[in-house]
């Protein structure tokens, strides 16, 4: 630092001292759920199971169905995002990039967020998908801050959604009565006030795949007759074991992010946990300390939407919000990926 050693320079500091770090506000939320309401009652129709059995498991009461032709994820995606700007005022020729969190995109390629860009209206945005499965959302959110707090980009959307009946064997009572249909996103703009994404912790195990995977269609096993036959276009799960996995990792990495920001249980106003099941909510808000009234909990009405889970919670809540609240978001999904978000919210309700 010669600068500083030079007569009467002692007391001027670097300009990247002075300047007030840049965060990444969430400044918005949108959200979609498909008209179709799927009941533990129909499911009774379709595979042995019972509403009883759904319930005391799981928590879940009903899921939204996206049905129709031609239907993929990004219609949802773009409900969502449309309802976002419409509510933030913003021309969709501003956003500067949008991600989405999802492991149903429409197809292979394109990406679903390159449709959503199109369908929107973001012309001057690049956009691609992560698949991150259940932590799609969250992956987003910490990269997509990353972007704003490089001071390079100004306005950021991330996306959360899955159509999960589009890759579910309705014939296999473990899987089918878990999970639905939905997206959610919020955008991200820059700020110098101390709110917005504060810290990340993200991580990853590809160990993972035995447990919680879709065996054909990628490049590995390309889609065949027999591989339809077989039934490995749906999704494989080990339920019990990835039951284990959710509730440490989630549950850990949740206090963690705690500790290192020095958040005591009455310093948080939310948890925001990836809804799988009600059971890993509940050992997640045991383990962070919180009380029932400070995490939030939609799974009874959507189920588990994968990487939707998060961004609709931020949605249904958004009128509970206040400027200021702490959120901690944590999710843990395939691959296995899992991690947490340190989120001060930025505004009041409107
Ligand atoms: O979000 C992505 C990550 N995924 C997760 O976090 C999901 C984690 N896993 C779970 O949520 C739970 O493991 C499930 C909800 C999937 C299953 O609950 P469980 O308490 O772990 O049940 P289980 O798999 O140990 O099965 C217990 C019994 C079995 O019967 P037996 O062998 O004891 O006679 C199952 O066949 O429950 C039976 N069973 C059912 N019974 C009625 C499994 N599914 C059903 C069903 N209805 N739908």
């Amino acid at each position: 630092m010669p600068g500083l050693t030079q007569p009467g320079l002692c007391f001027s500091y670097p300009y990247s001292i002075m300047t007030k770090k840049i965060r990444a506000a969430i400044t918005g939320v949108g959200g979609y759920v498909p008209d179709y309401i799927l009941t533990n009652k129909e499911l009774e129709t379709m595979v042995e199971t019972n509403d009883e059995w759904i319930v005391s498991r799981t928590g879940i009461k009903e899921r939204r169905i996206l049905k129709g032709e031609n239907q993929g994820v990004s219609v949802m995606g773009i409900e969502a995002v449309k309802e976002m700007l419409r509510k933030t005022g913003t021309d969709p020729k501003e956003i500067d990039a949008i991600i989405f969190g999802t492991i149903t995109p429409d197809m292979q390629f394109p990406a679903a967020a390159n449709l959503v860009a199109a369908g929107v209206g973001a012309t001057n945005a690049f956009s691609y998908d992560i698949g991150a499965a259940c932590s799609g959302f969250i992956y987003g959110l910490a990269t997509g801050a990353s972007f704003i707090e490089s001071g390079r980009y100004k306005k950021v959307v991330v996306i959360g959604g899955d159509k999960m009946s589009a890759i579910l064997d309705y014939t296999d009572r473990t899987t089918c009565i878990i999970f639905g249909d939905g997206a959610g996103c919020v955008l991200l703009e820059p700020t110098e006030e101390e709110v917005g994404v504060i810290d990340s912790i993200l991580r990853s195990d590809g160990t993972g795949e035995c447990y919680l995977h879709m065996k054909a269609g990628g490049s590995r096993m390309p889609a065949s007759h027999e591989t339809v036959d077989k039934r490995l276009h749906y999704v494989y799960q080990e339920g019990s074991a990835v039951f284990k996995f959710a509730v440490t990792n989630m549950a850990d990495v949740a206090a963690q992010v705690c500790e290192r920001n020095h958040l005591a249980p009455n310093d948080i106003q939310w948890l925001v946990p990836h809804q799988a099941n009600k059971r890993i909510i509940d050992a997640t808000a045991n383990r962070v300390g919180v009380r029932e009234d400070q995490v939030m909990m939609n799974i009874e009405r959507y189920g588990n939407t994968t990487a939707g889970t998060i961004p609709l919670l931020l949605w249904d809540y958004e009128r509970q919000l206040k400027k200021g609240d702490n959120l901690i978001i944590a999710a843990f999904g395939g691959g296995f990926t899992w991690g947490a978000i340190y989120v001060k919210w930025a505004y009041d309700p409107q």
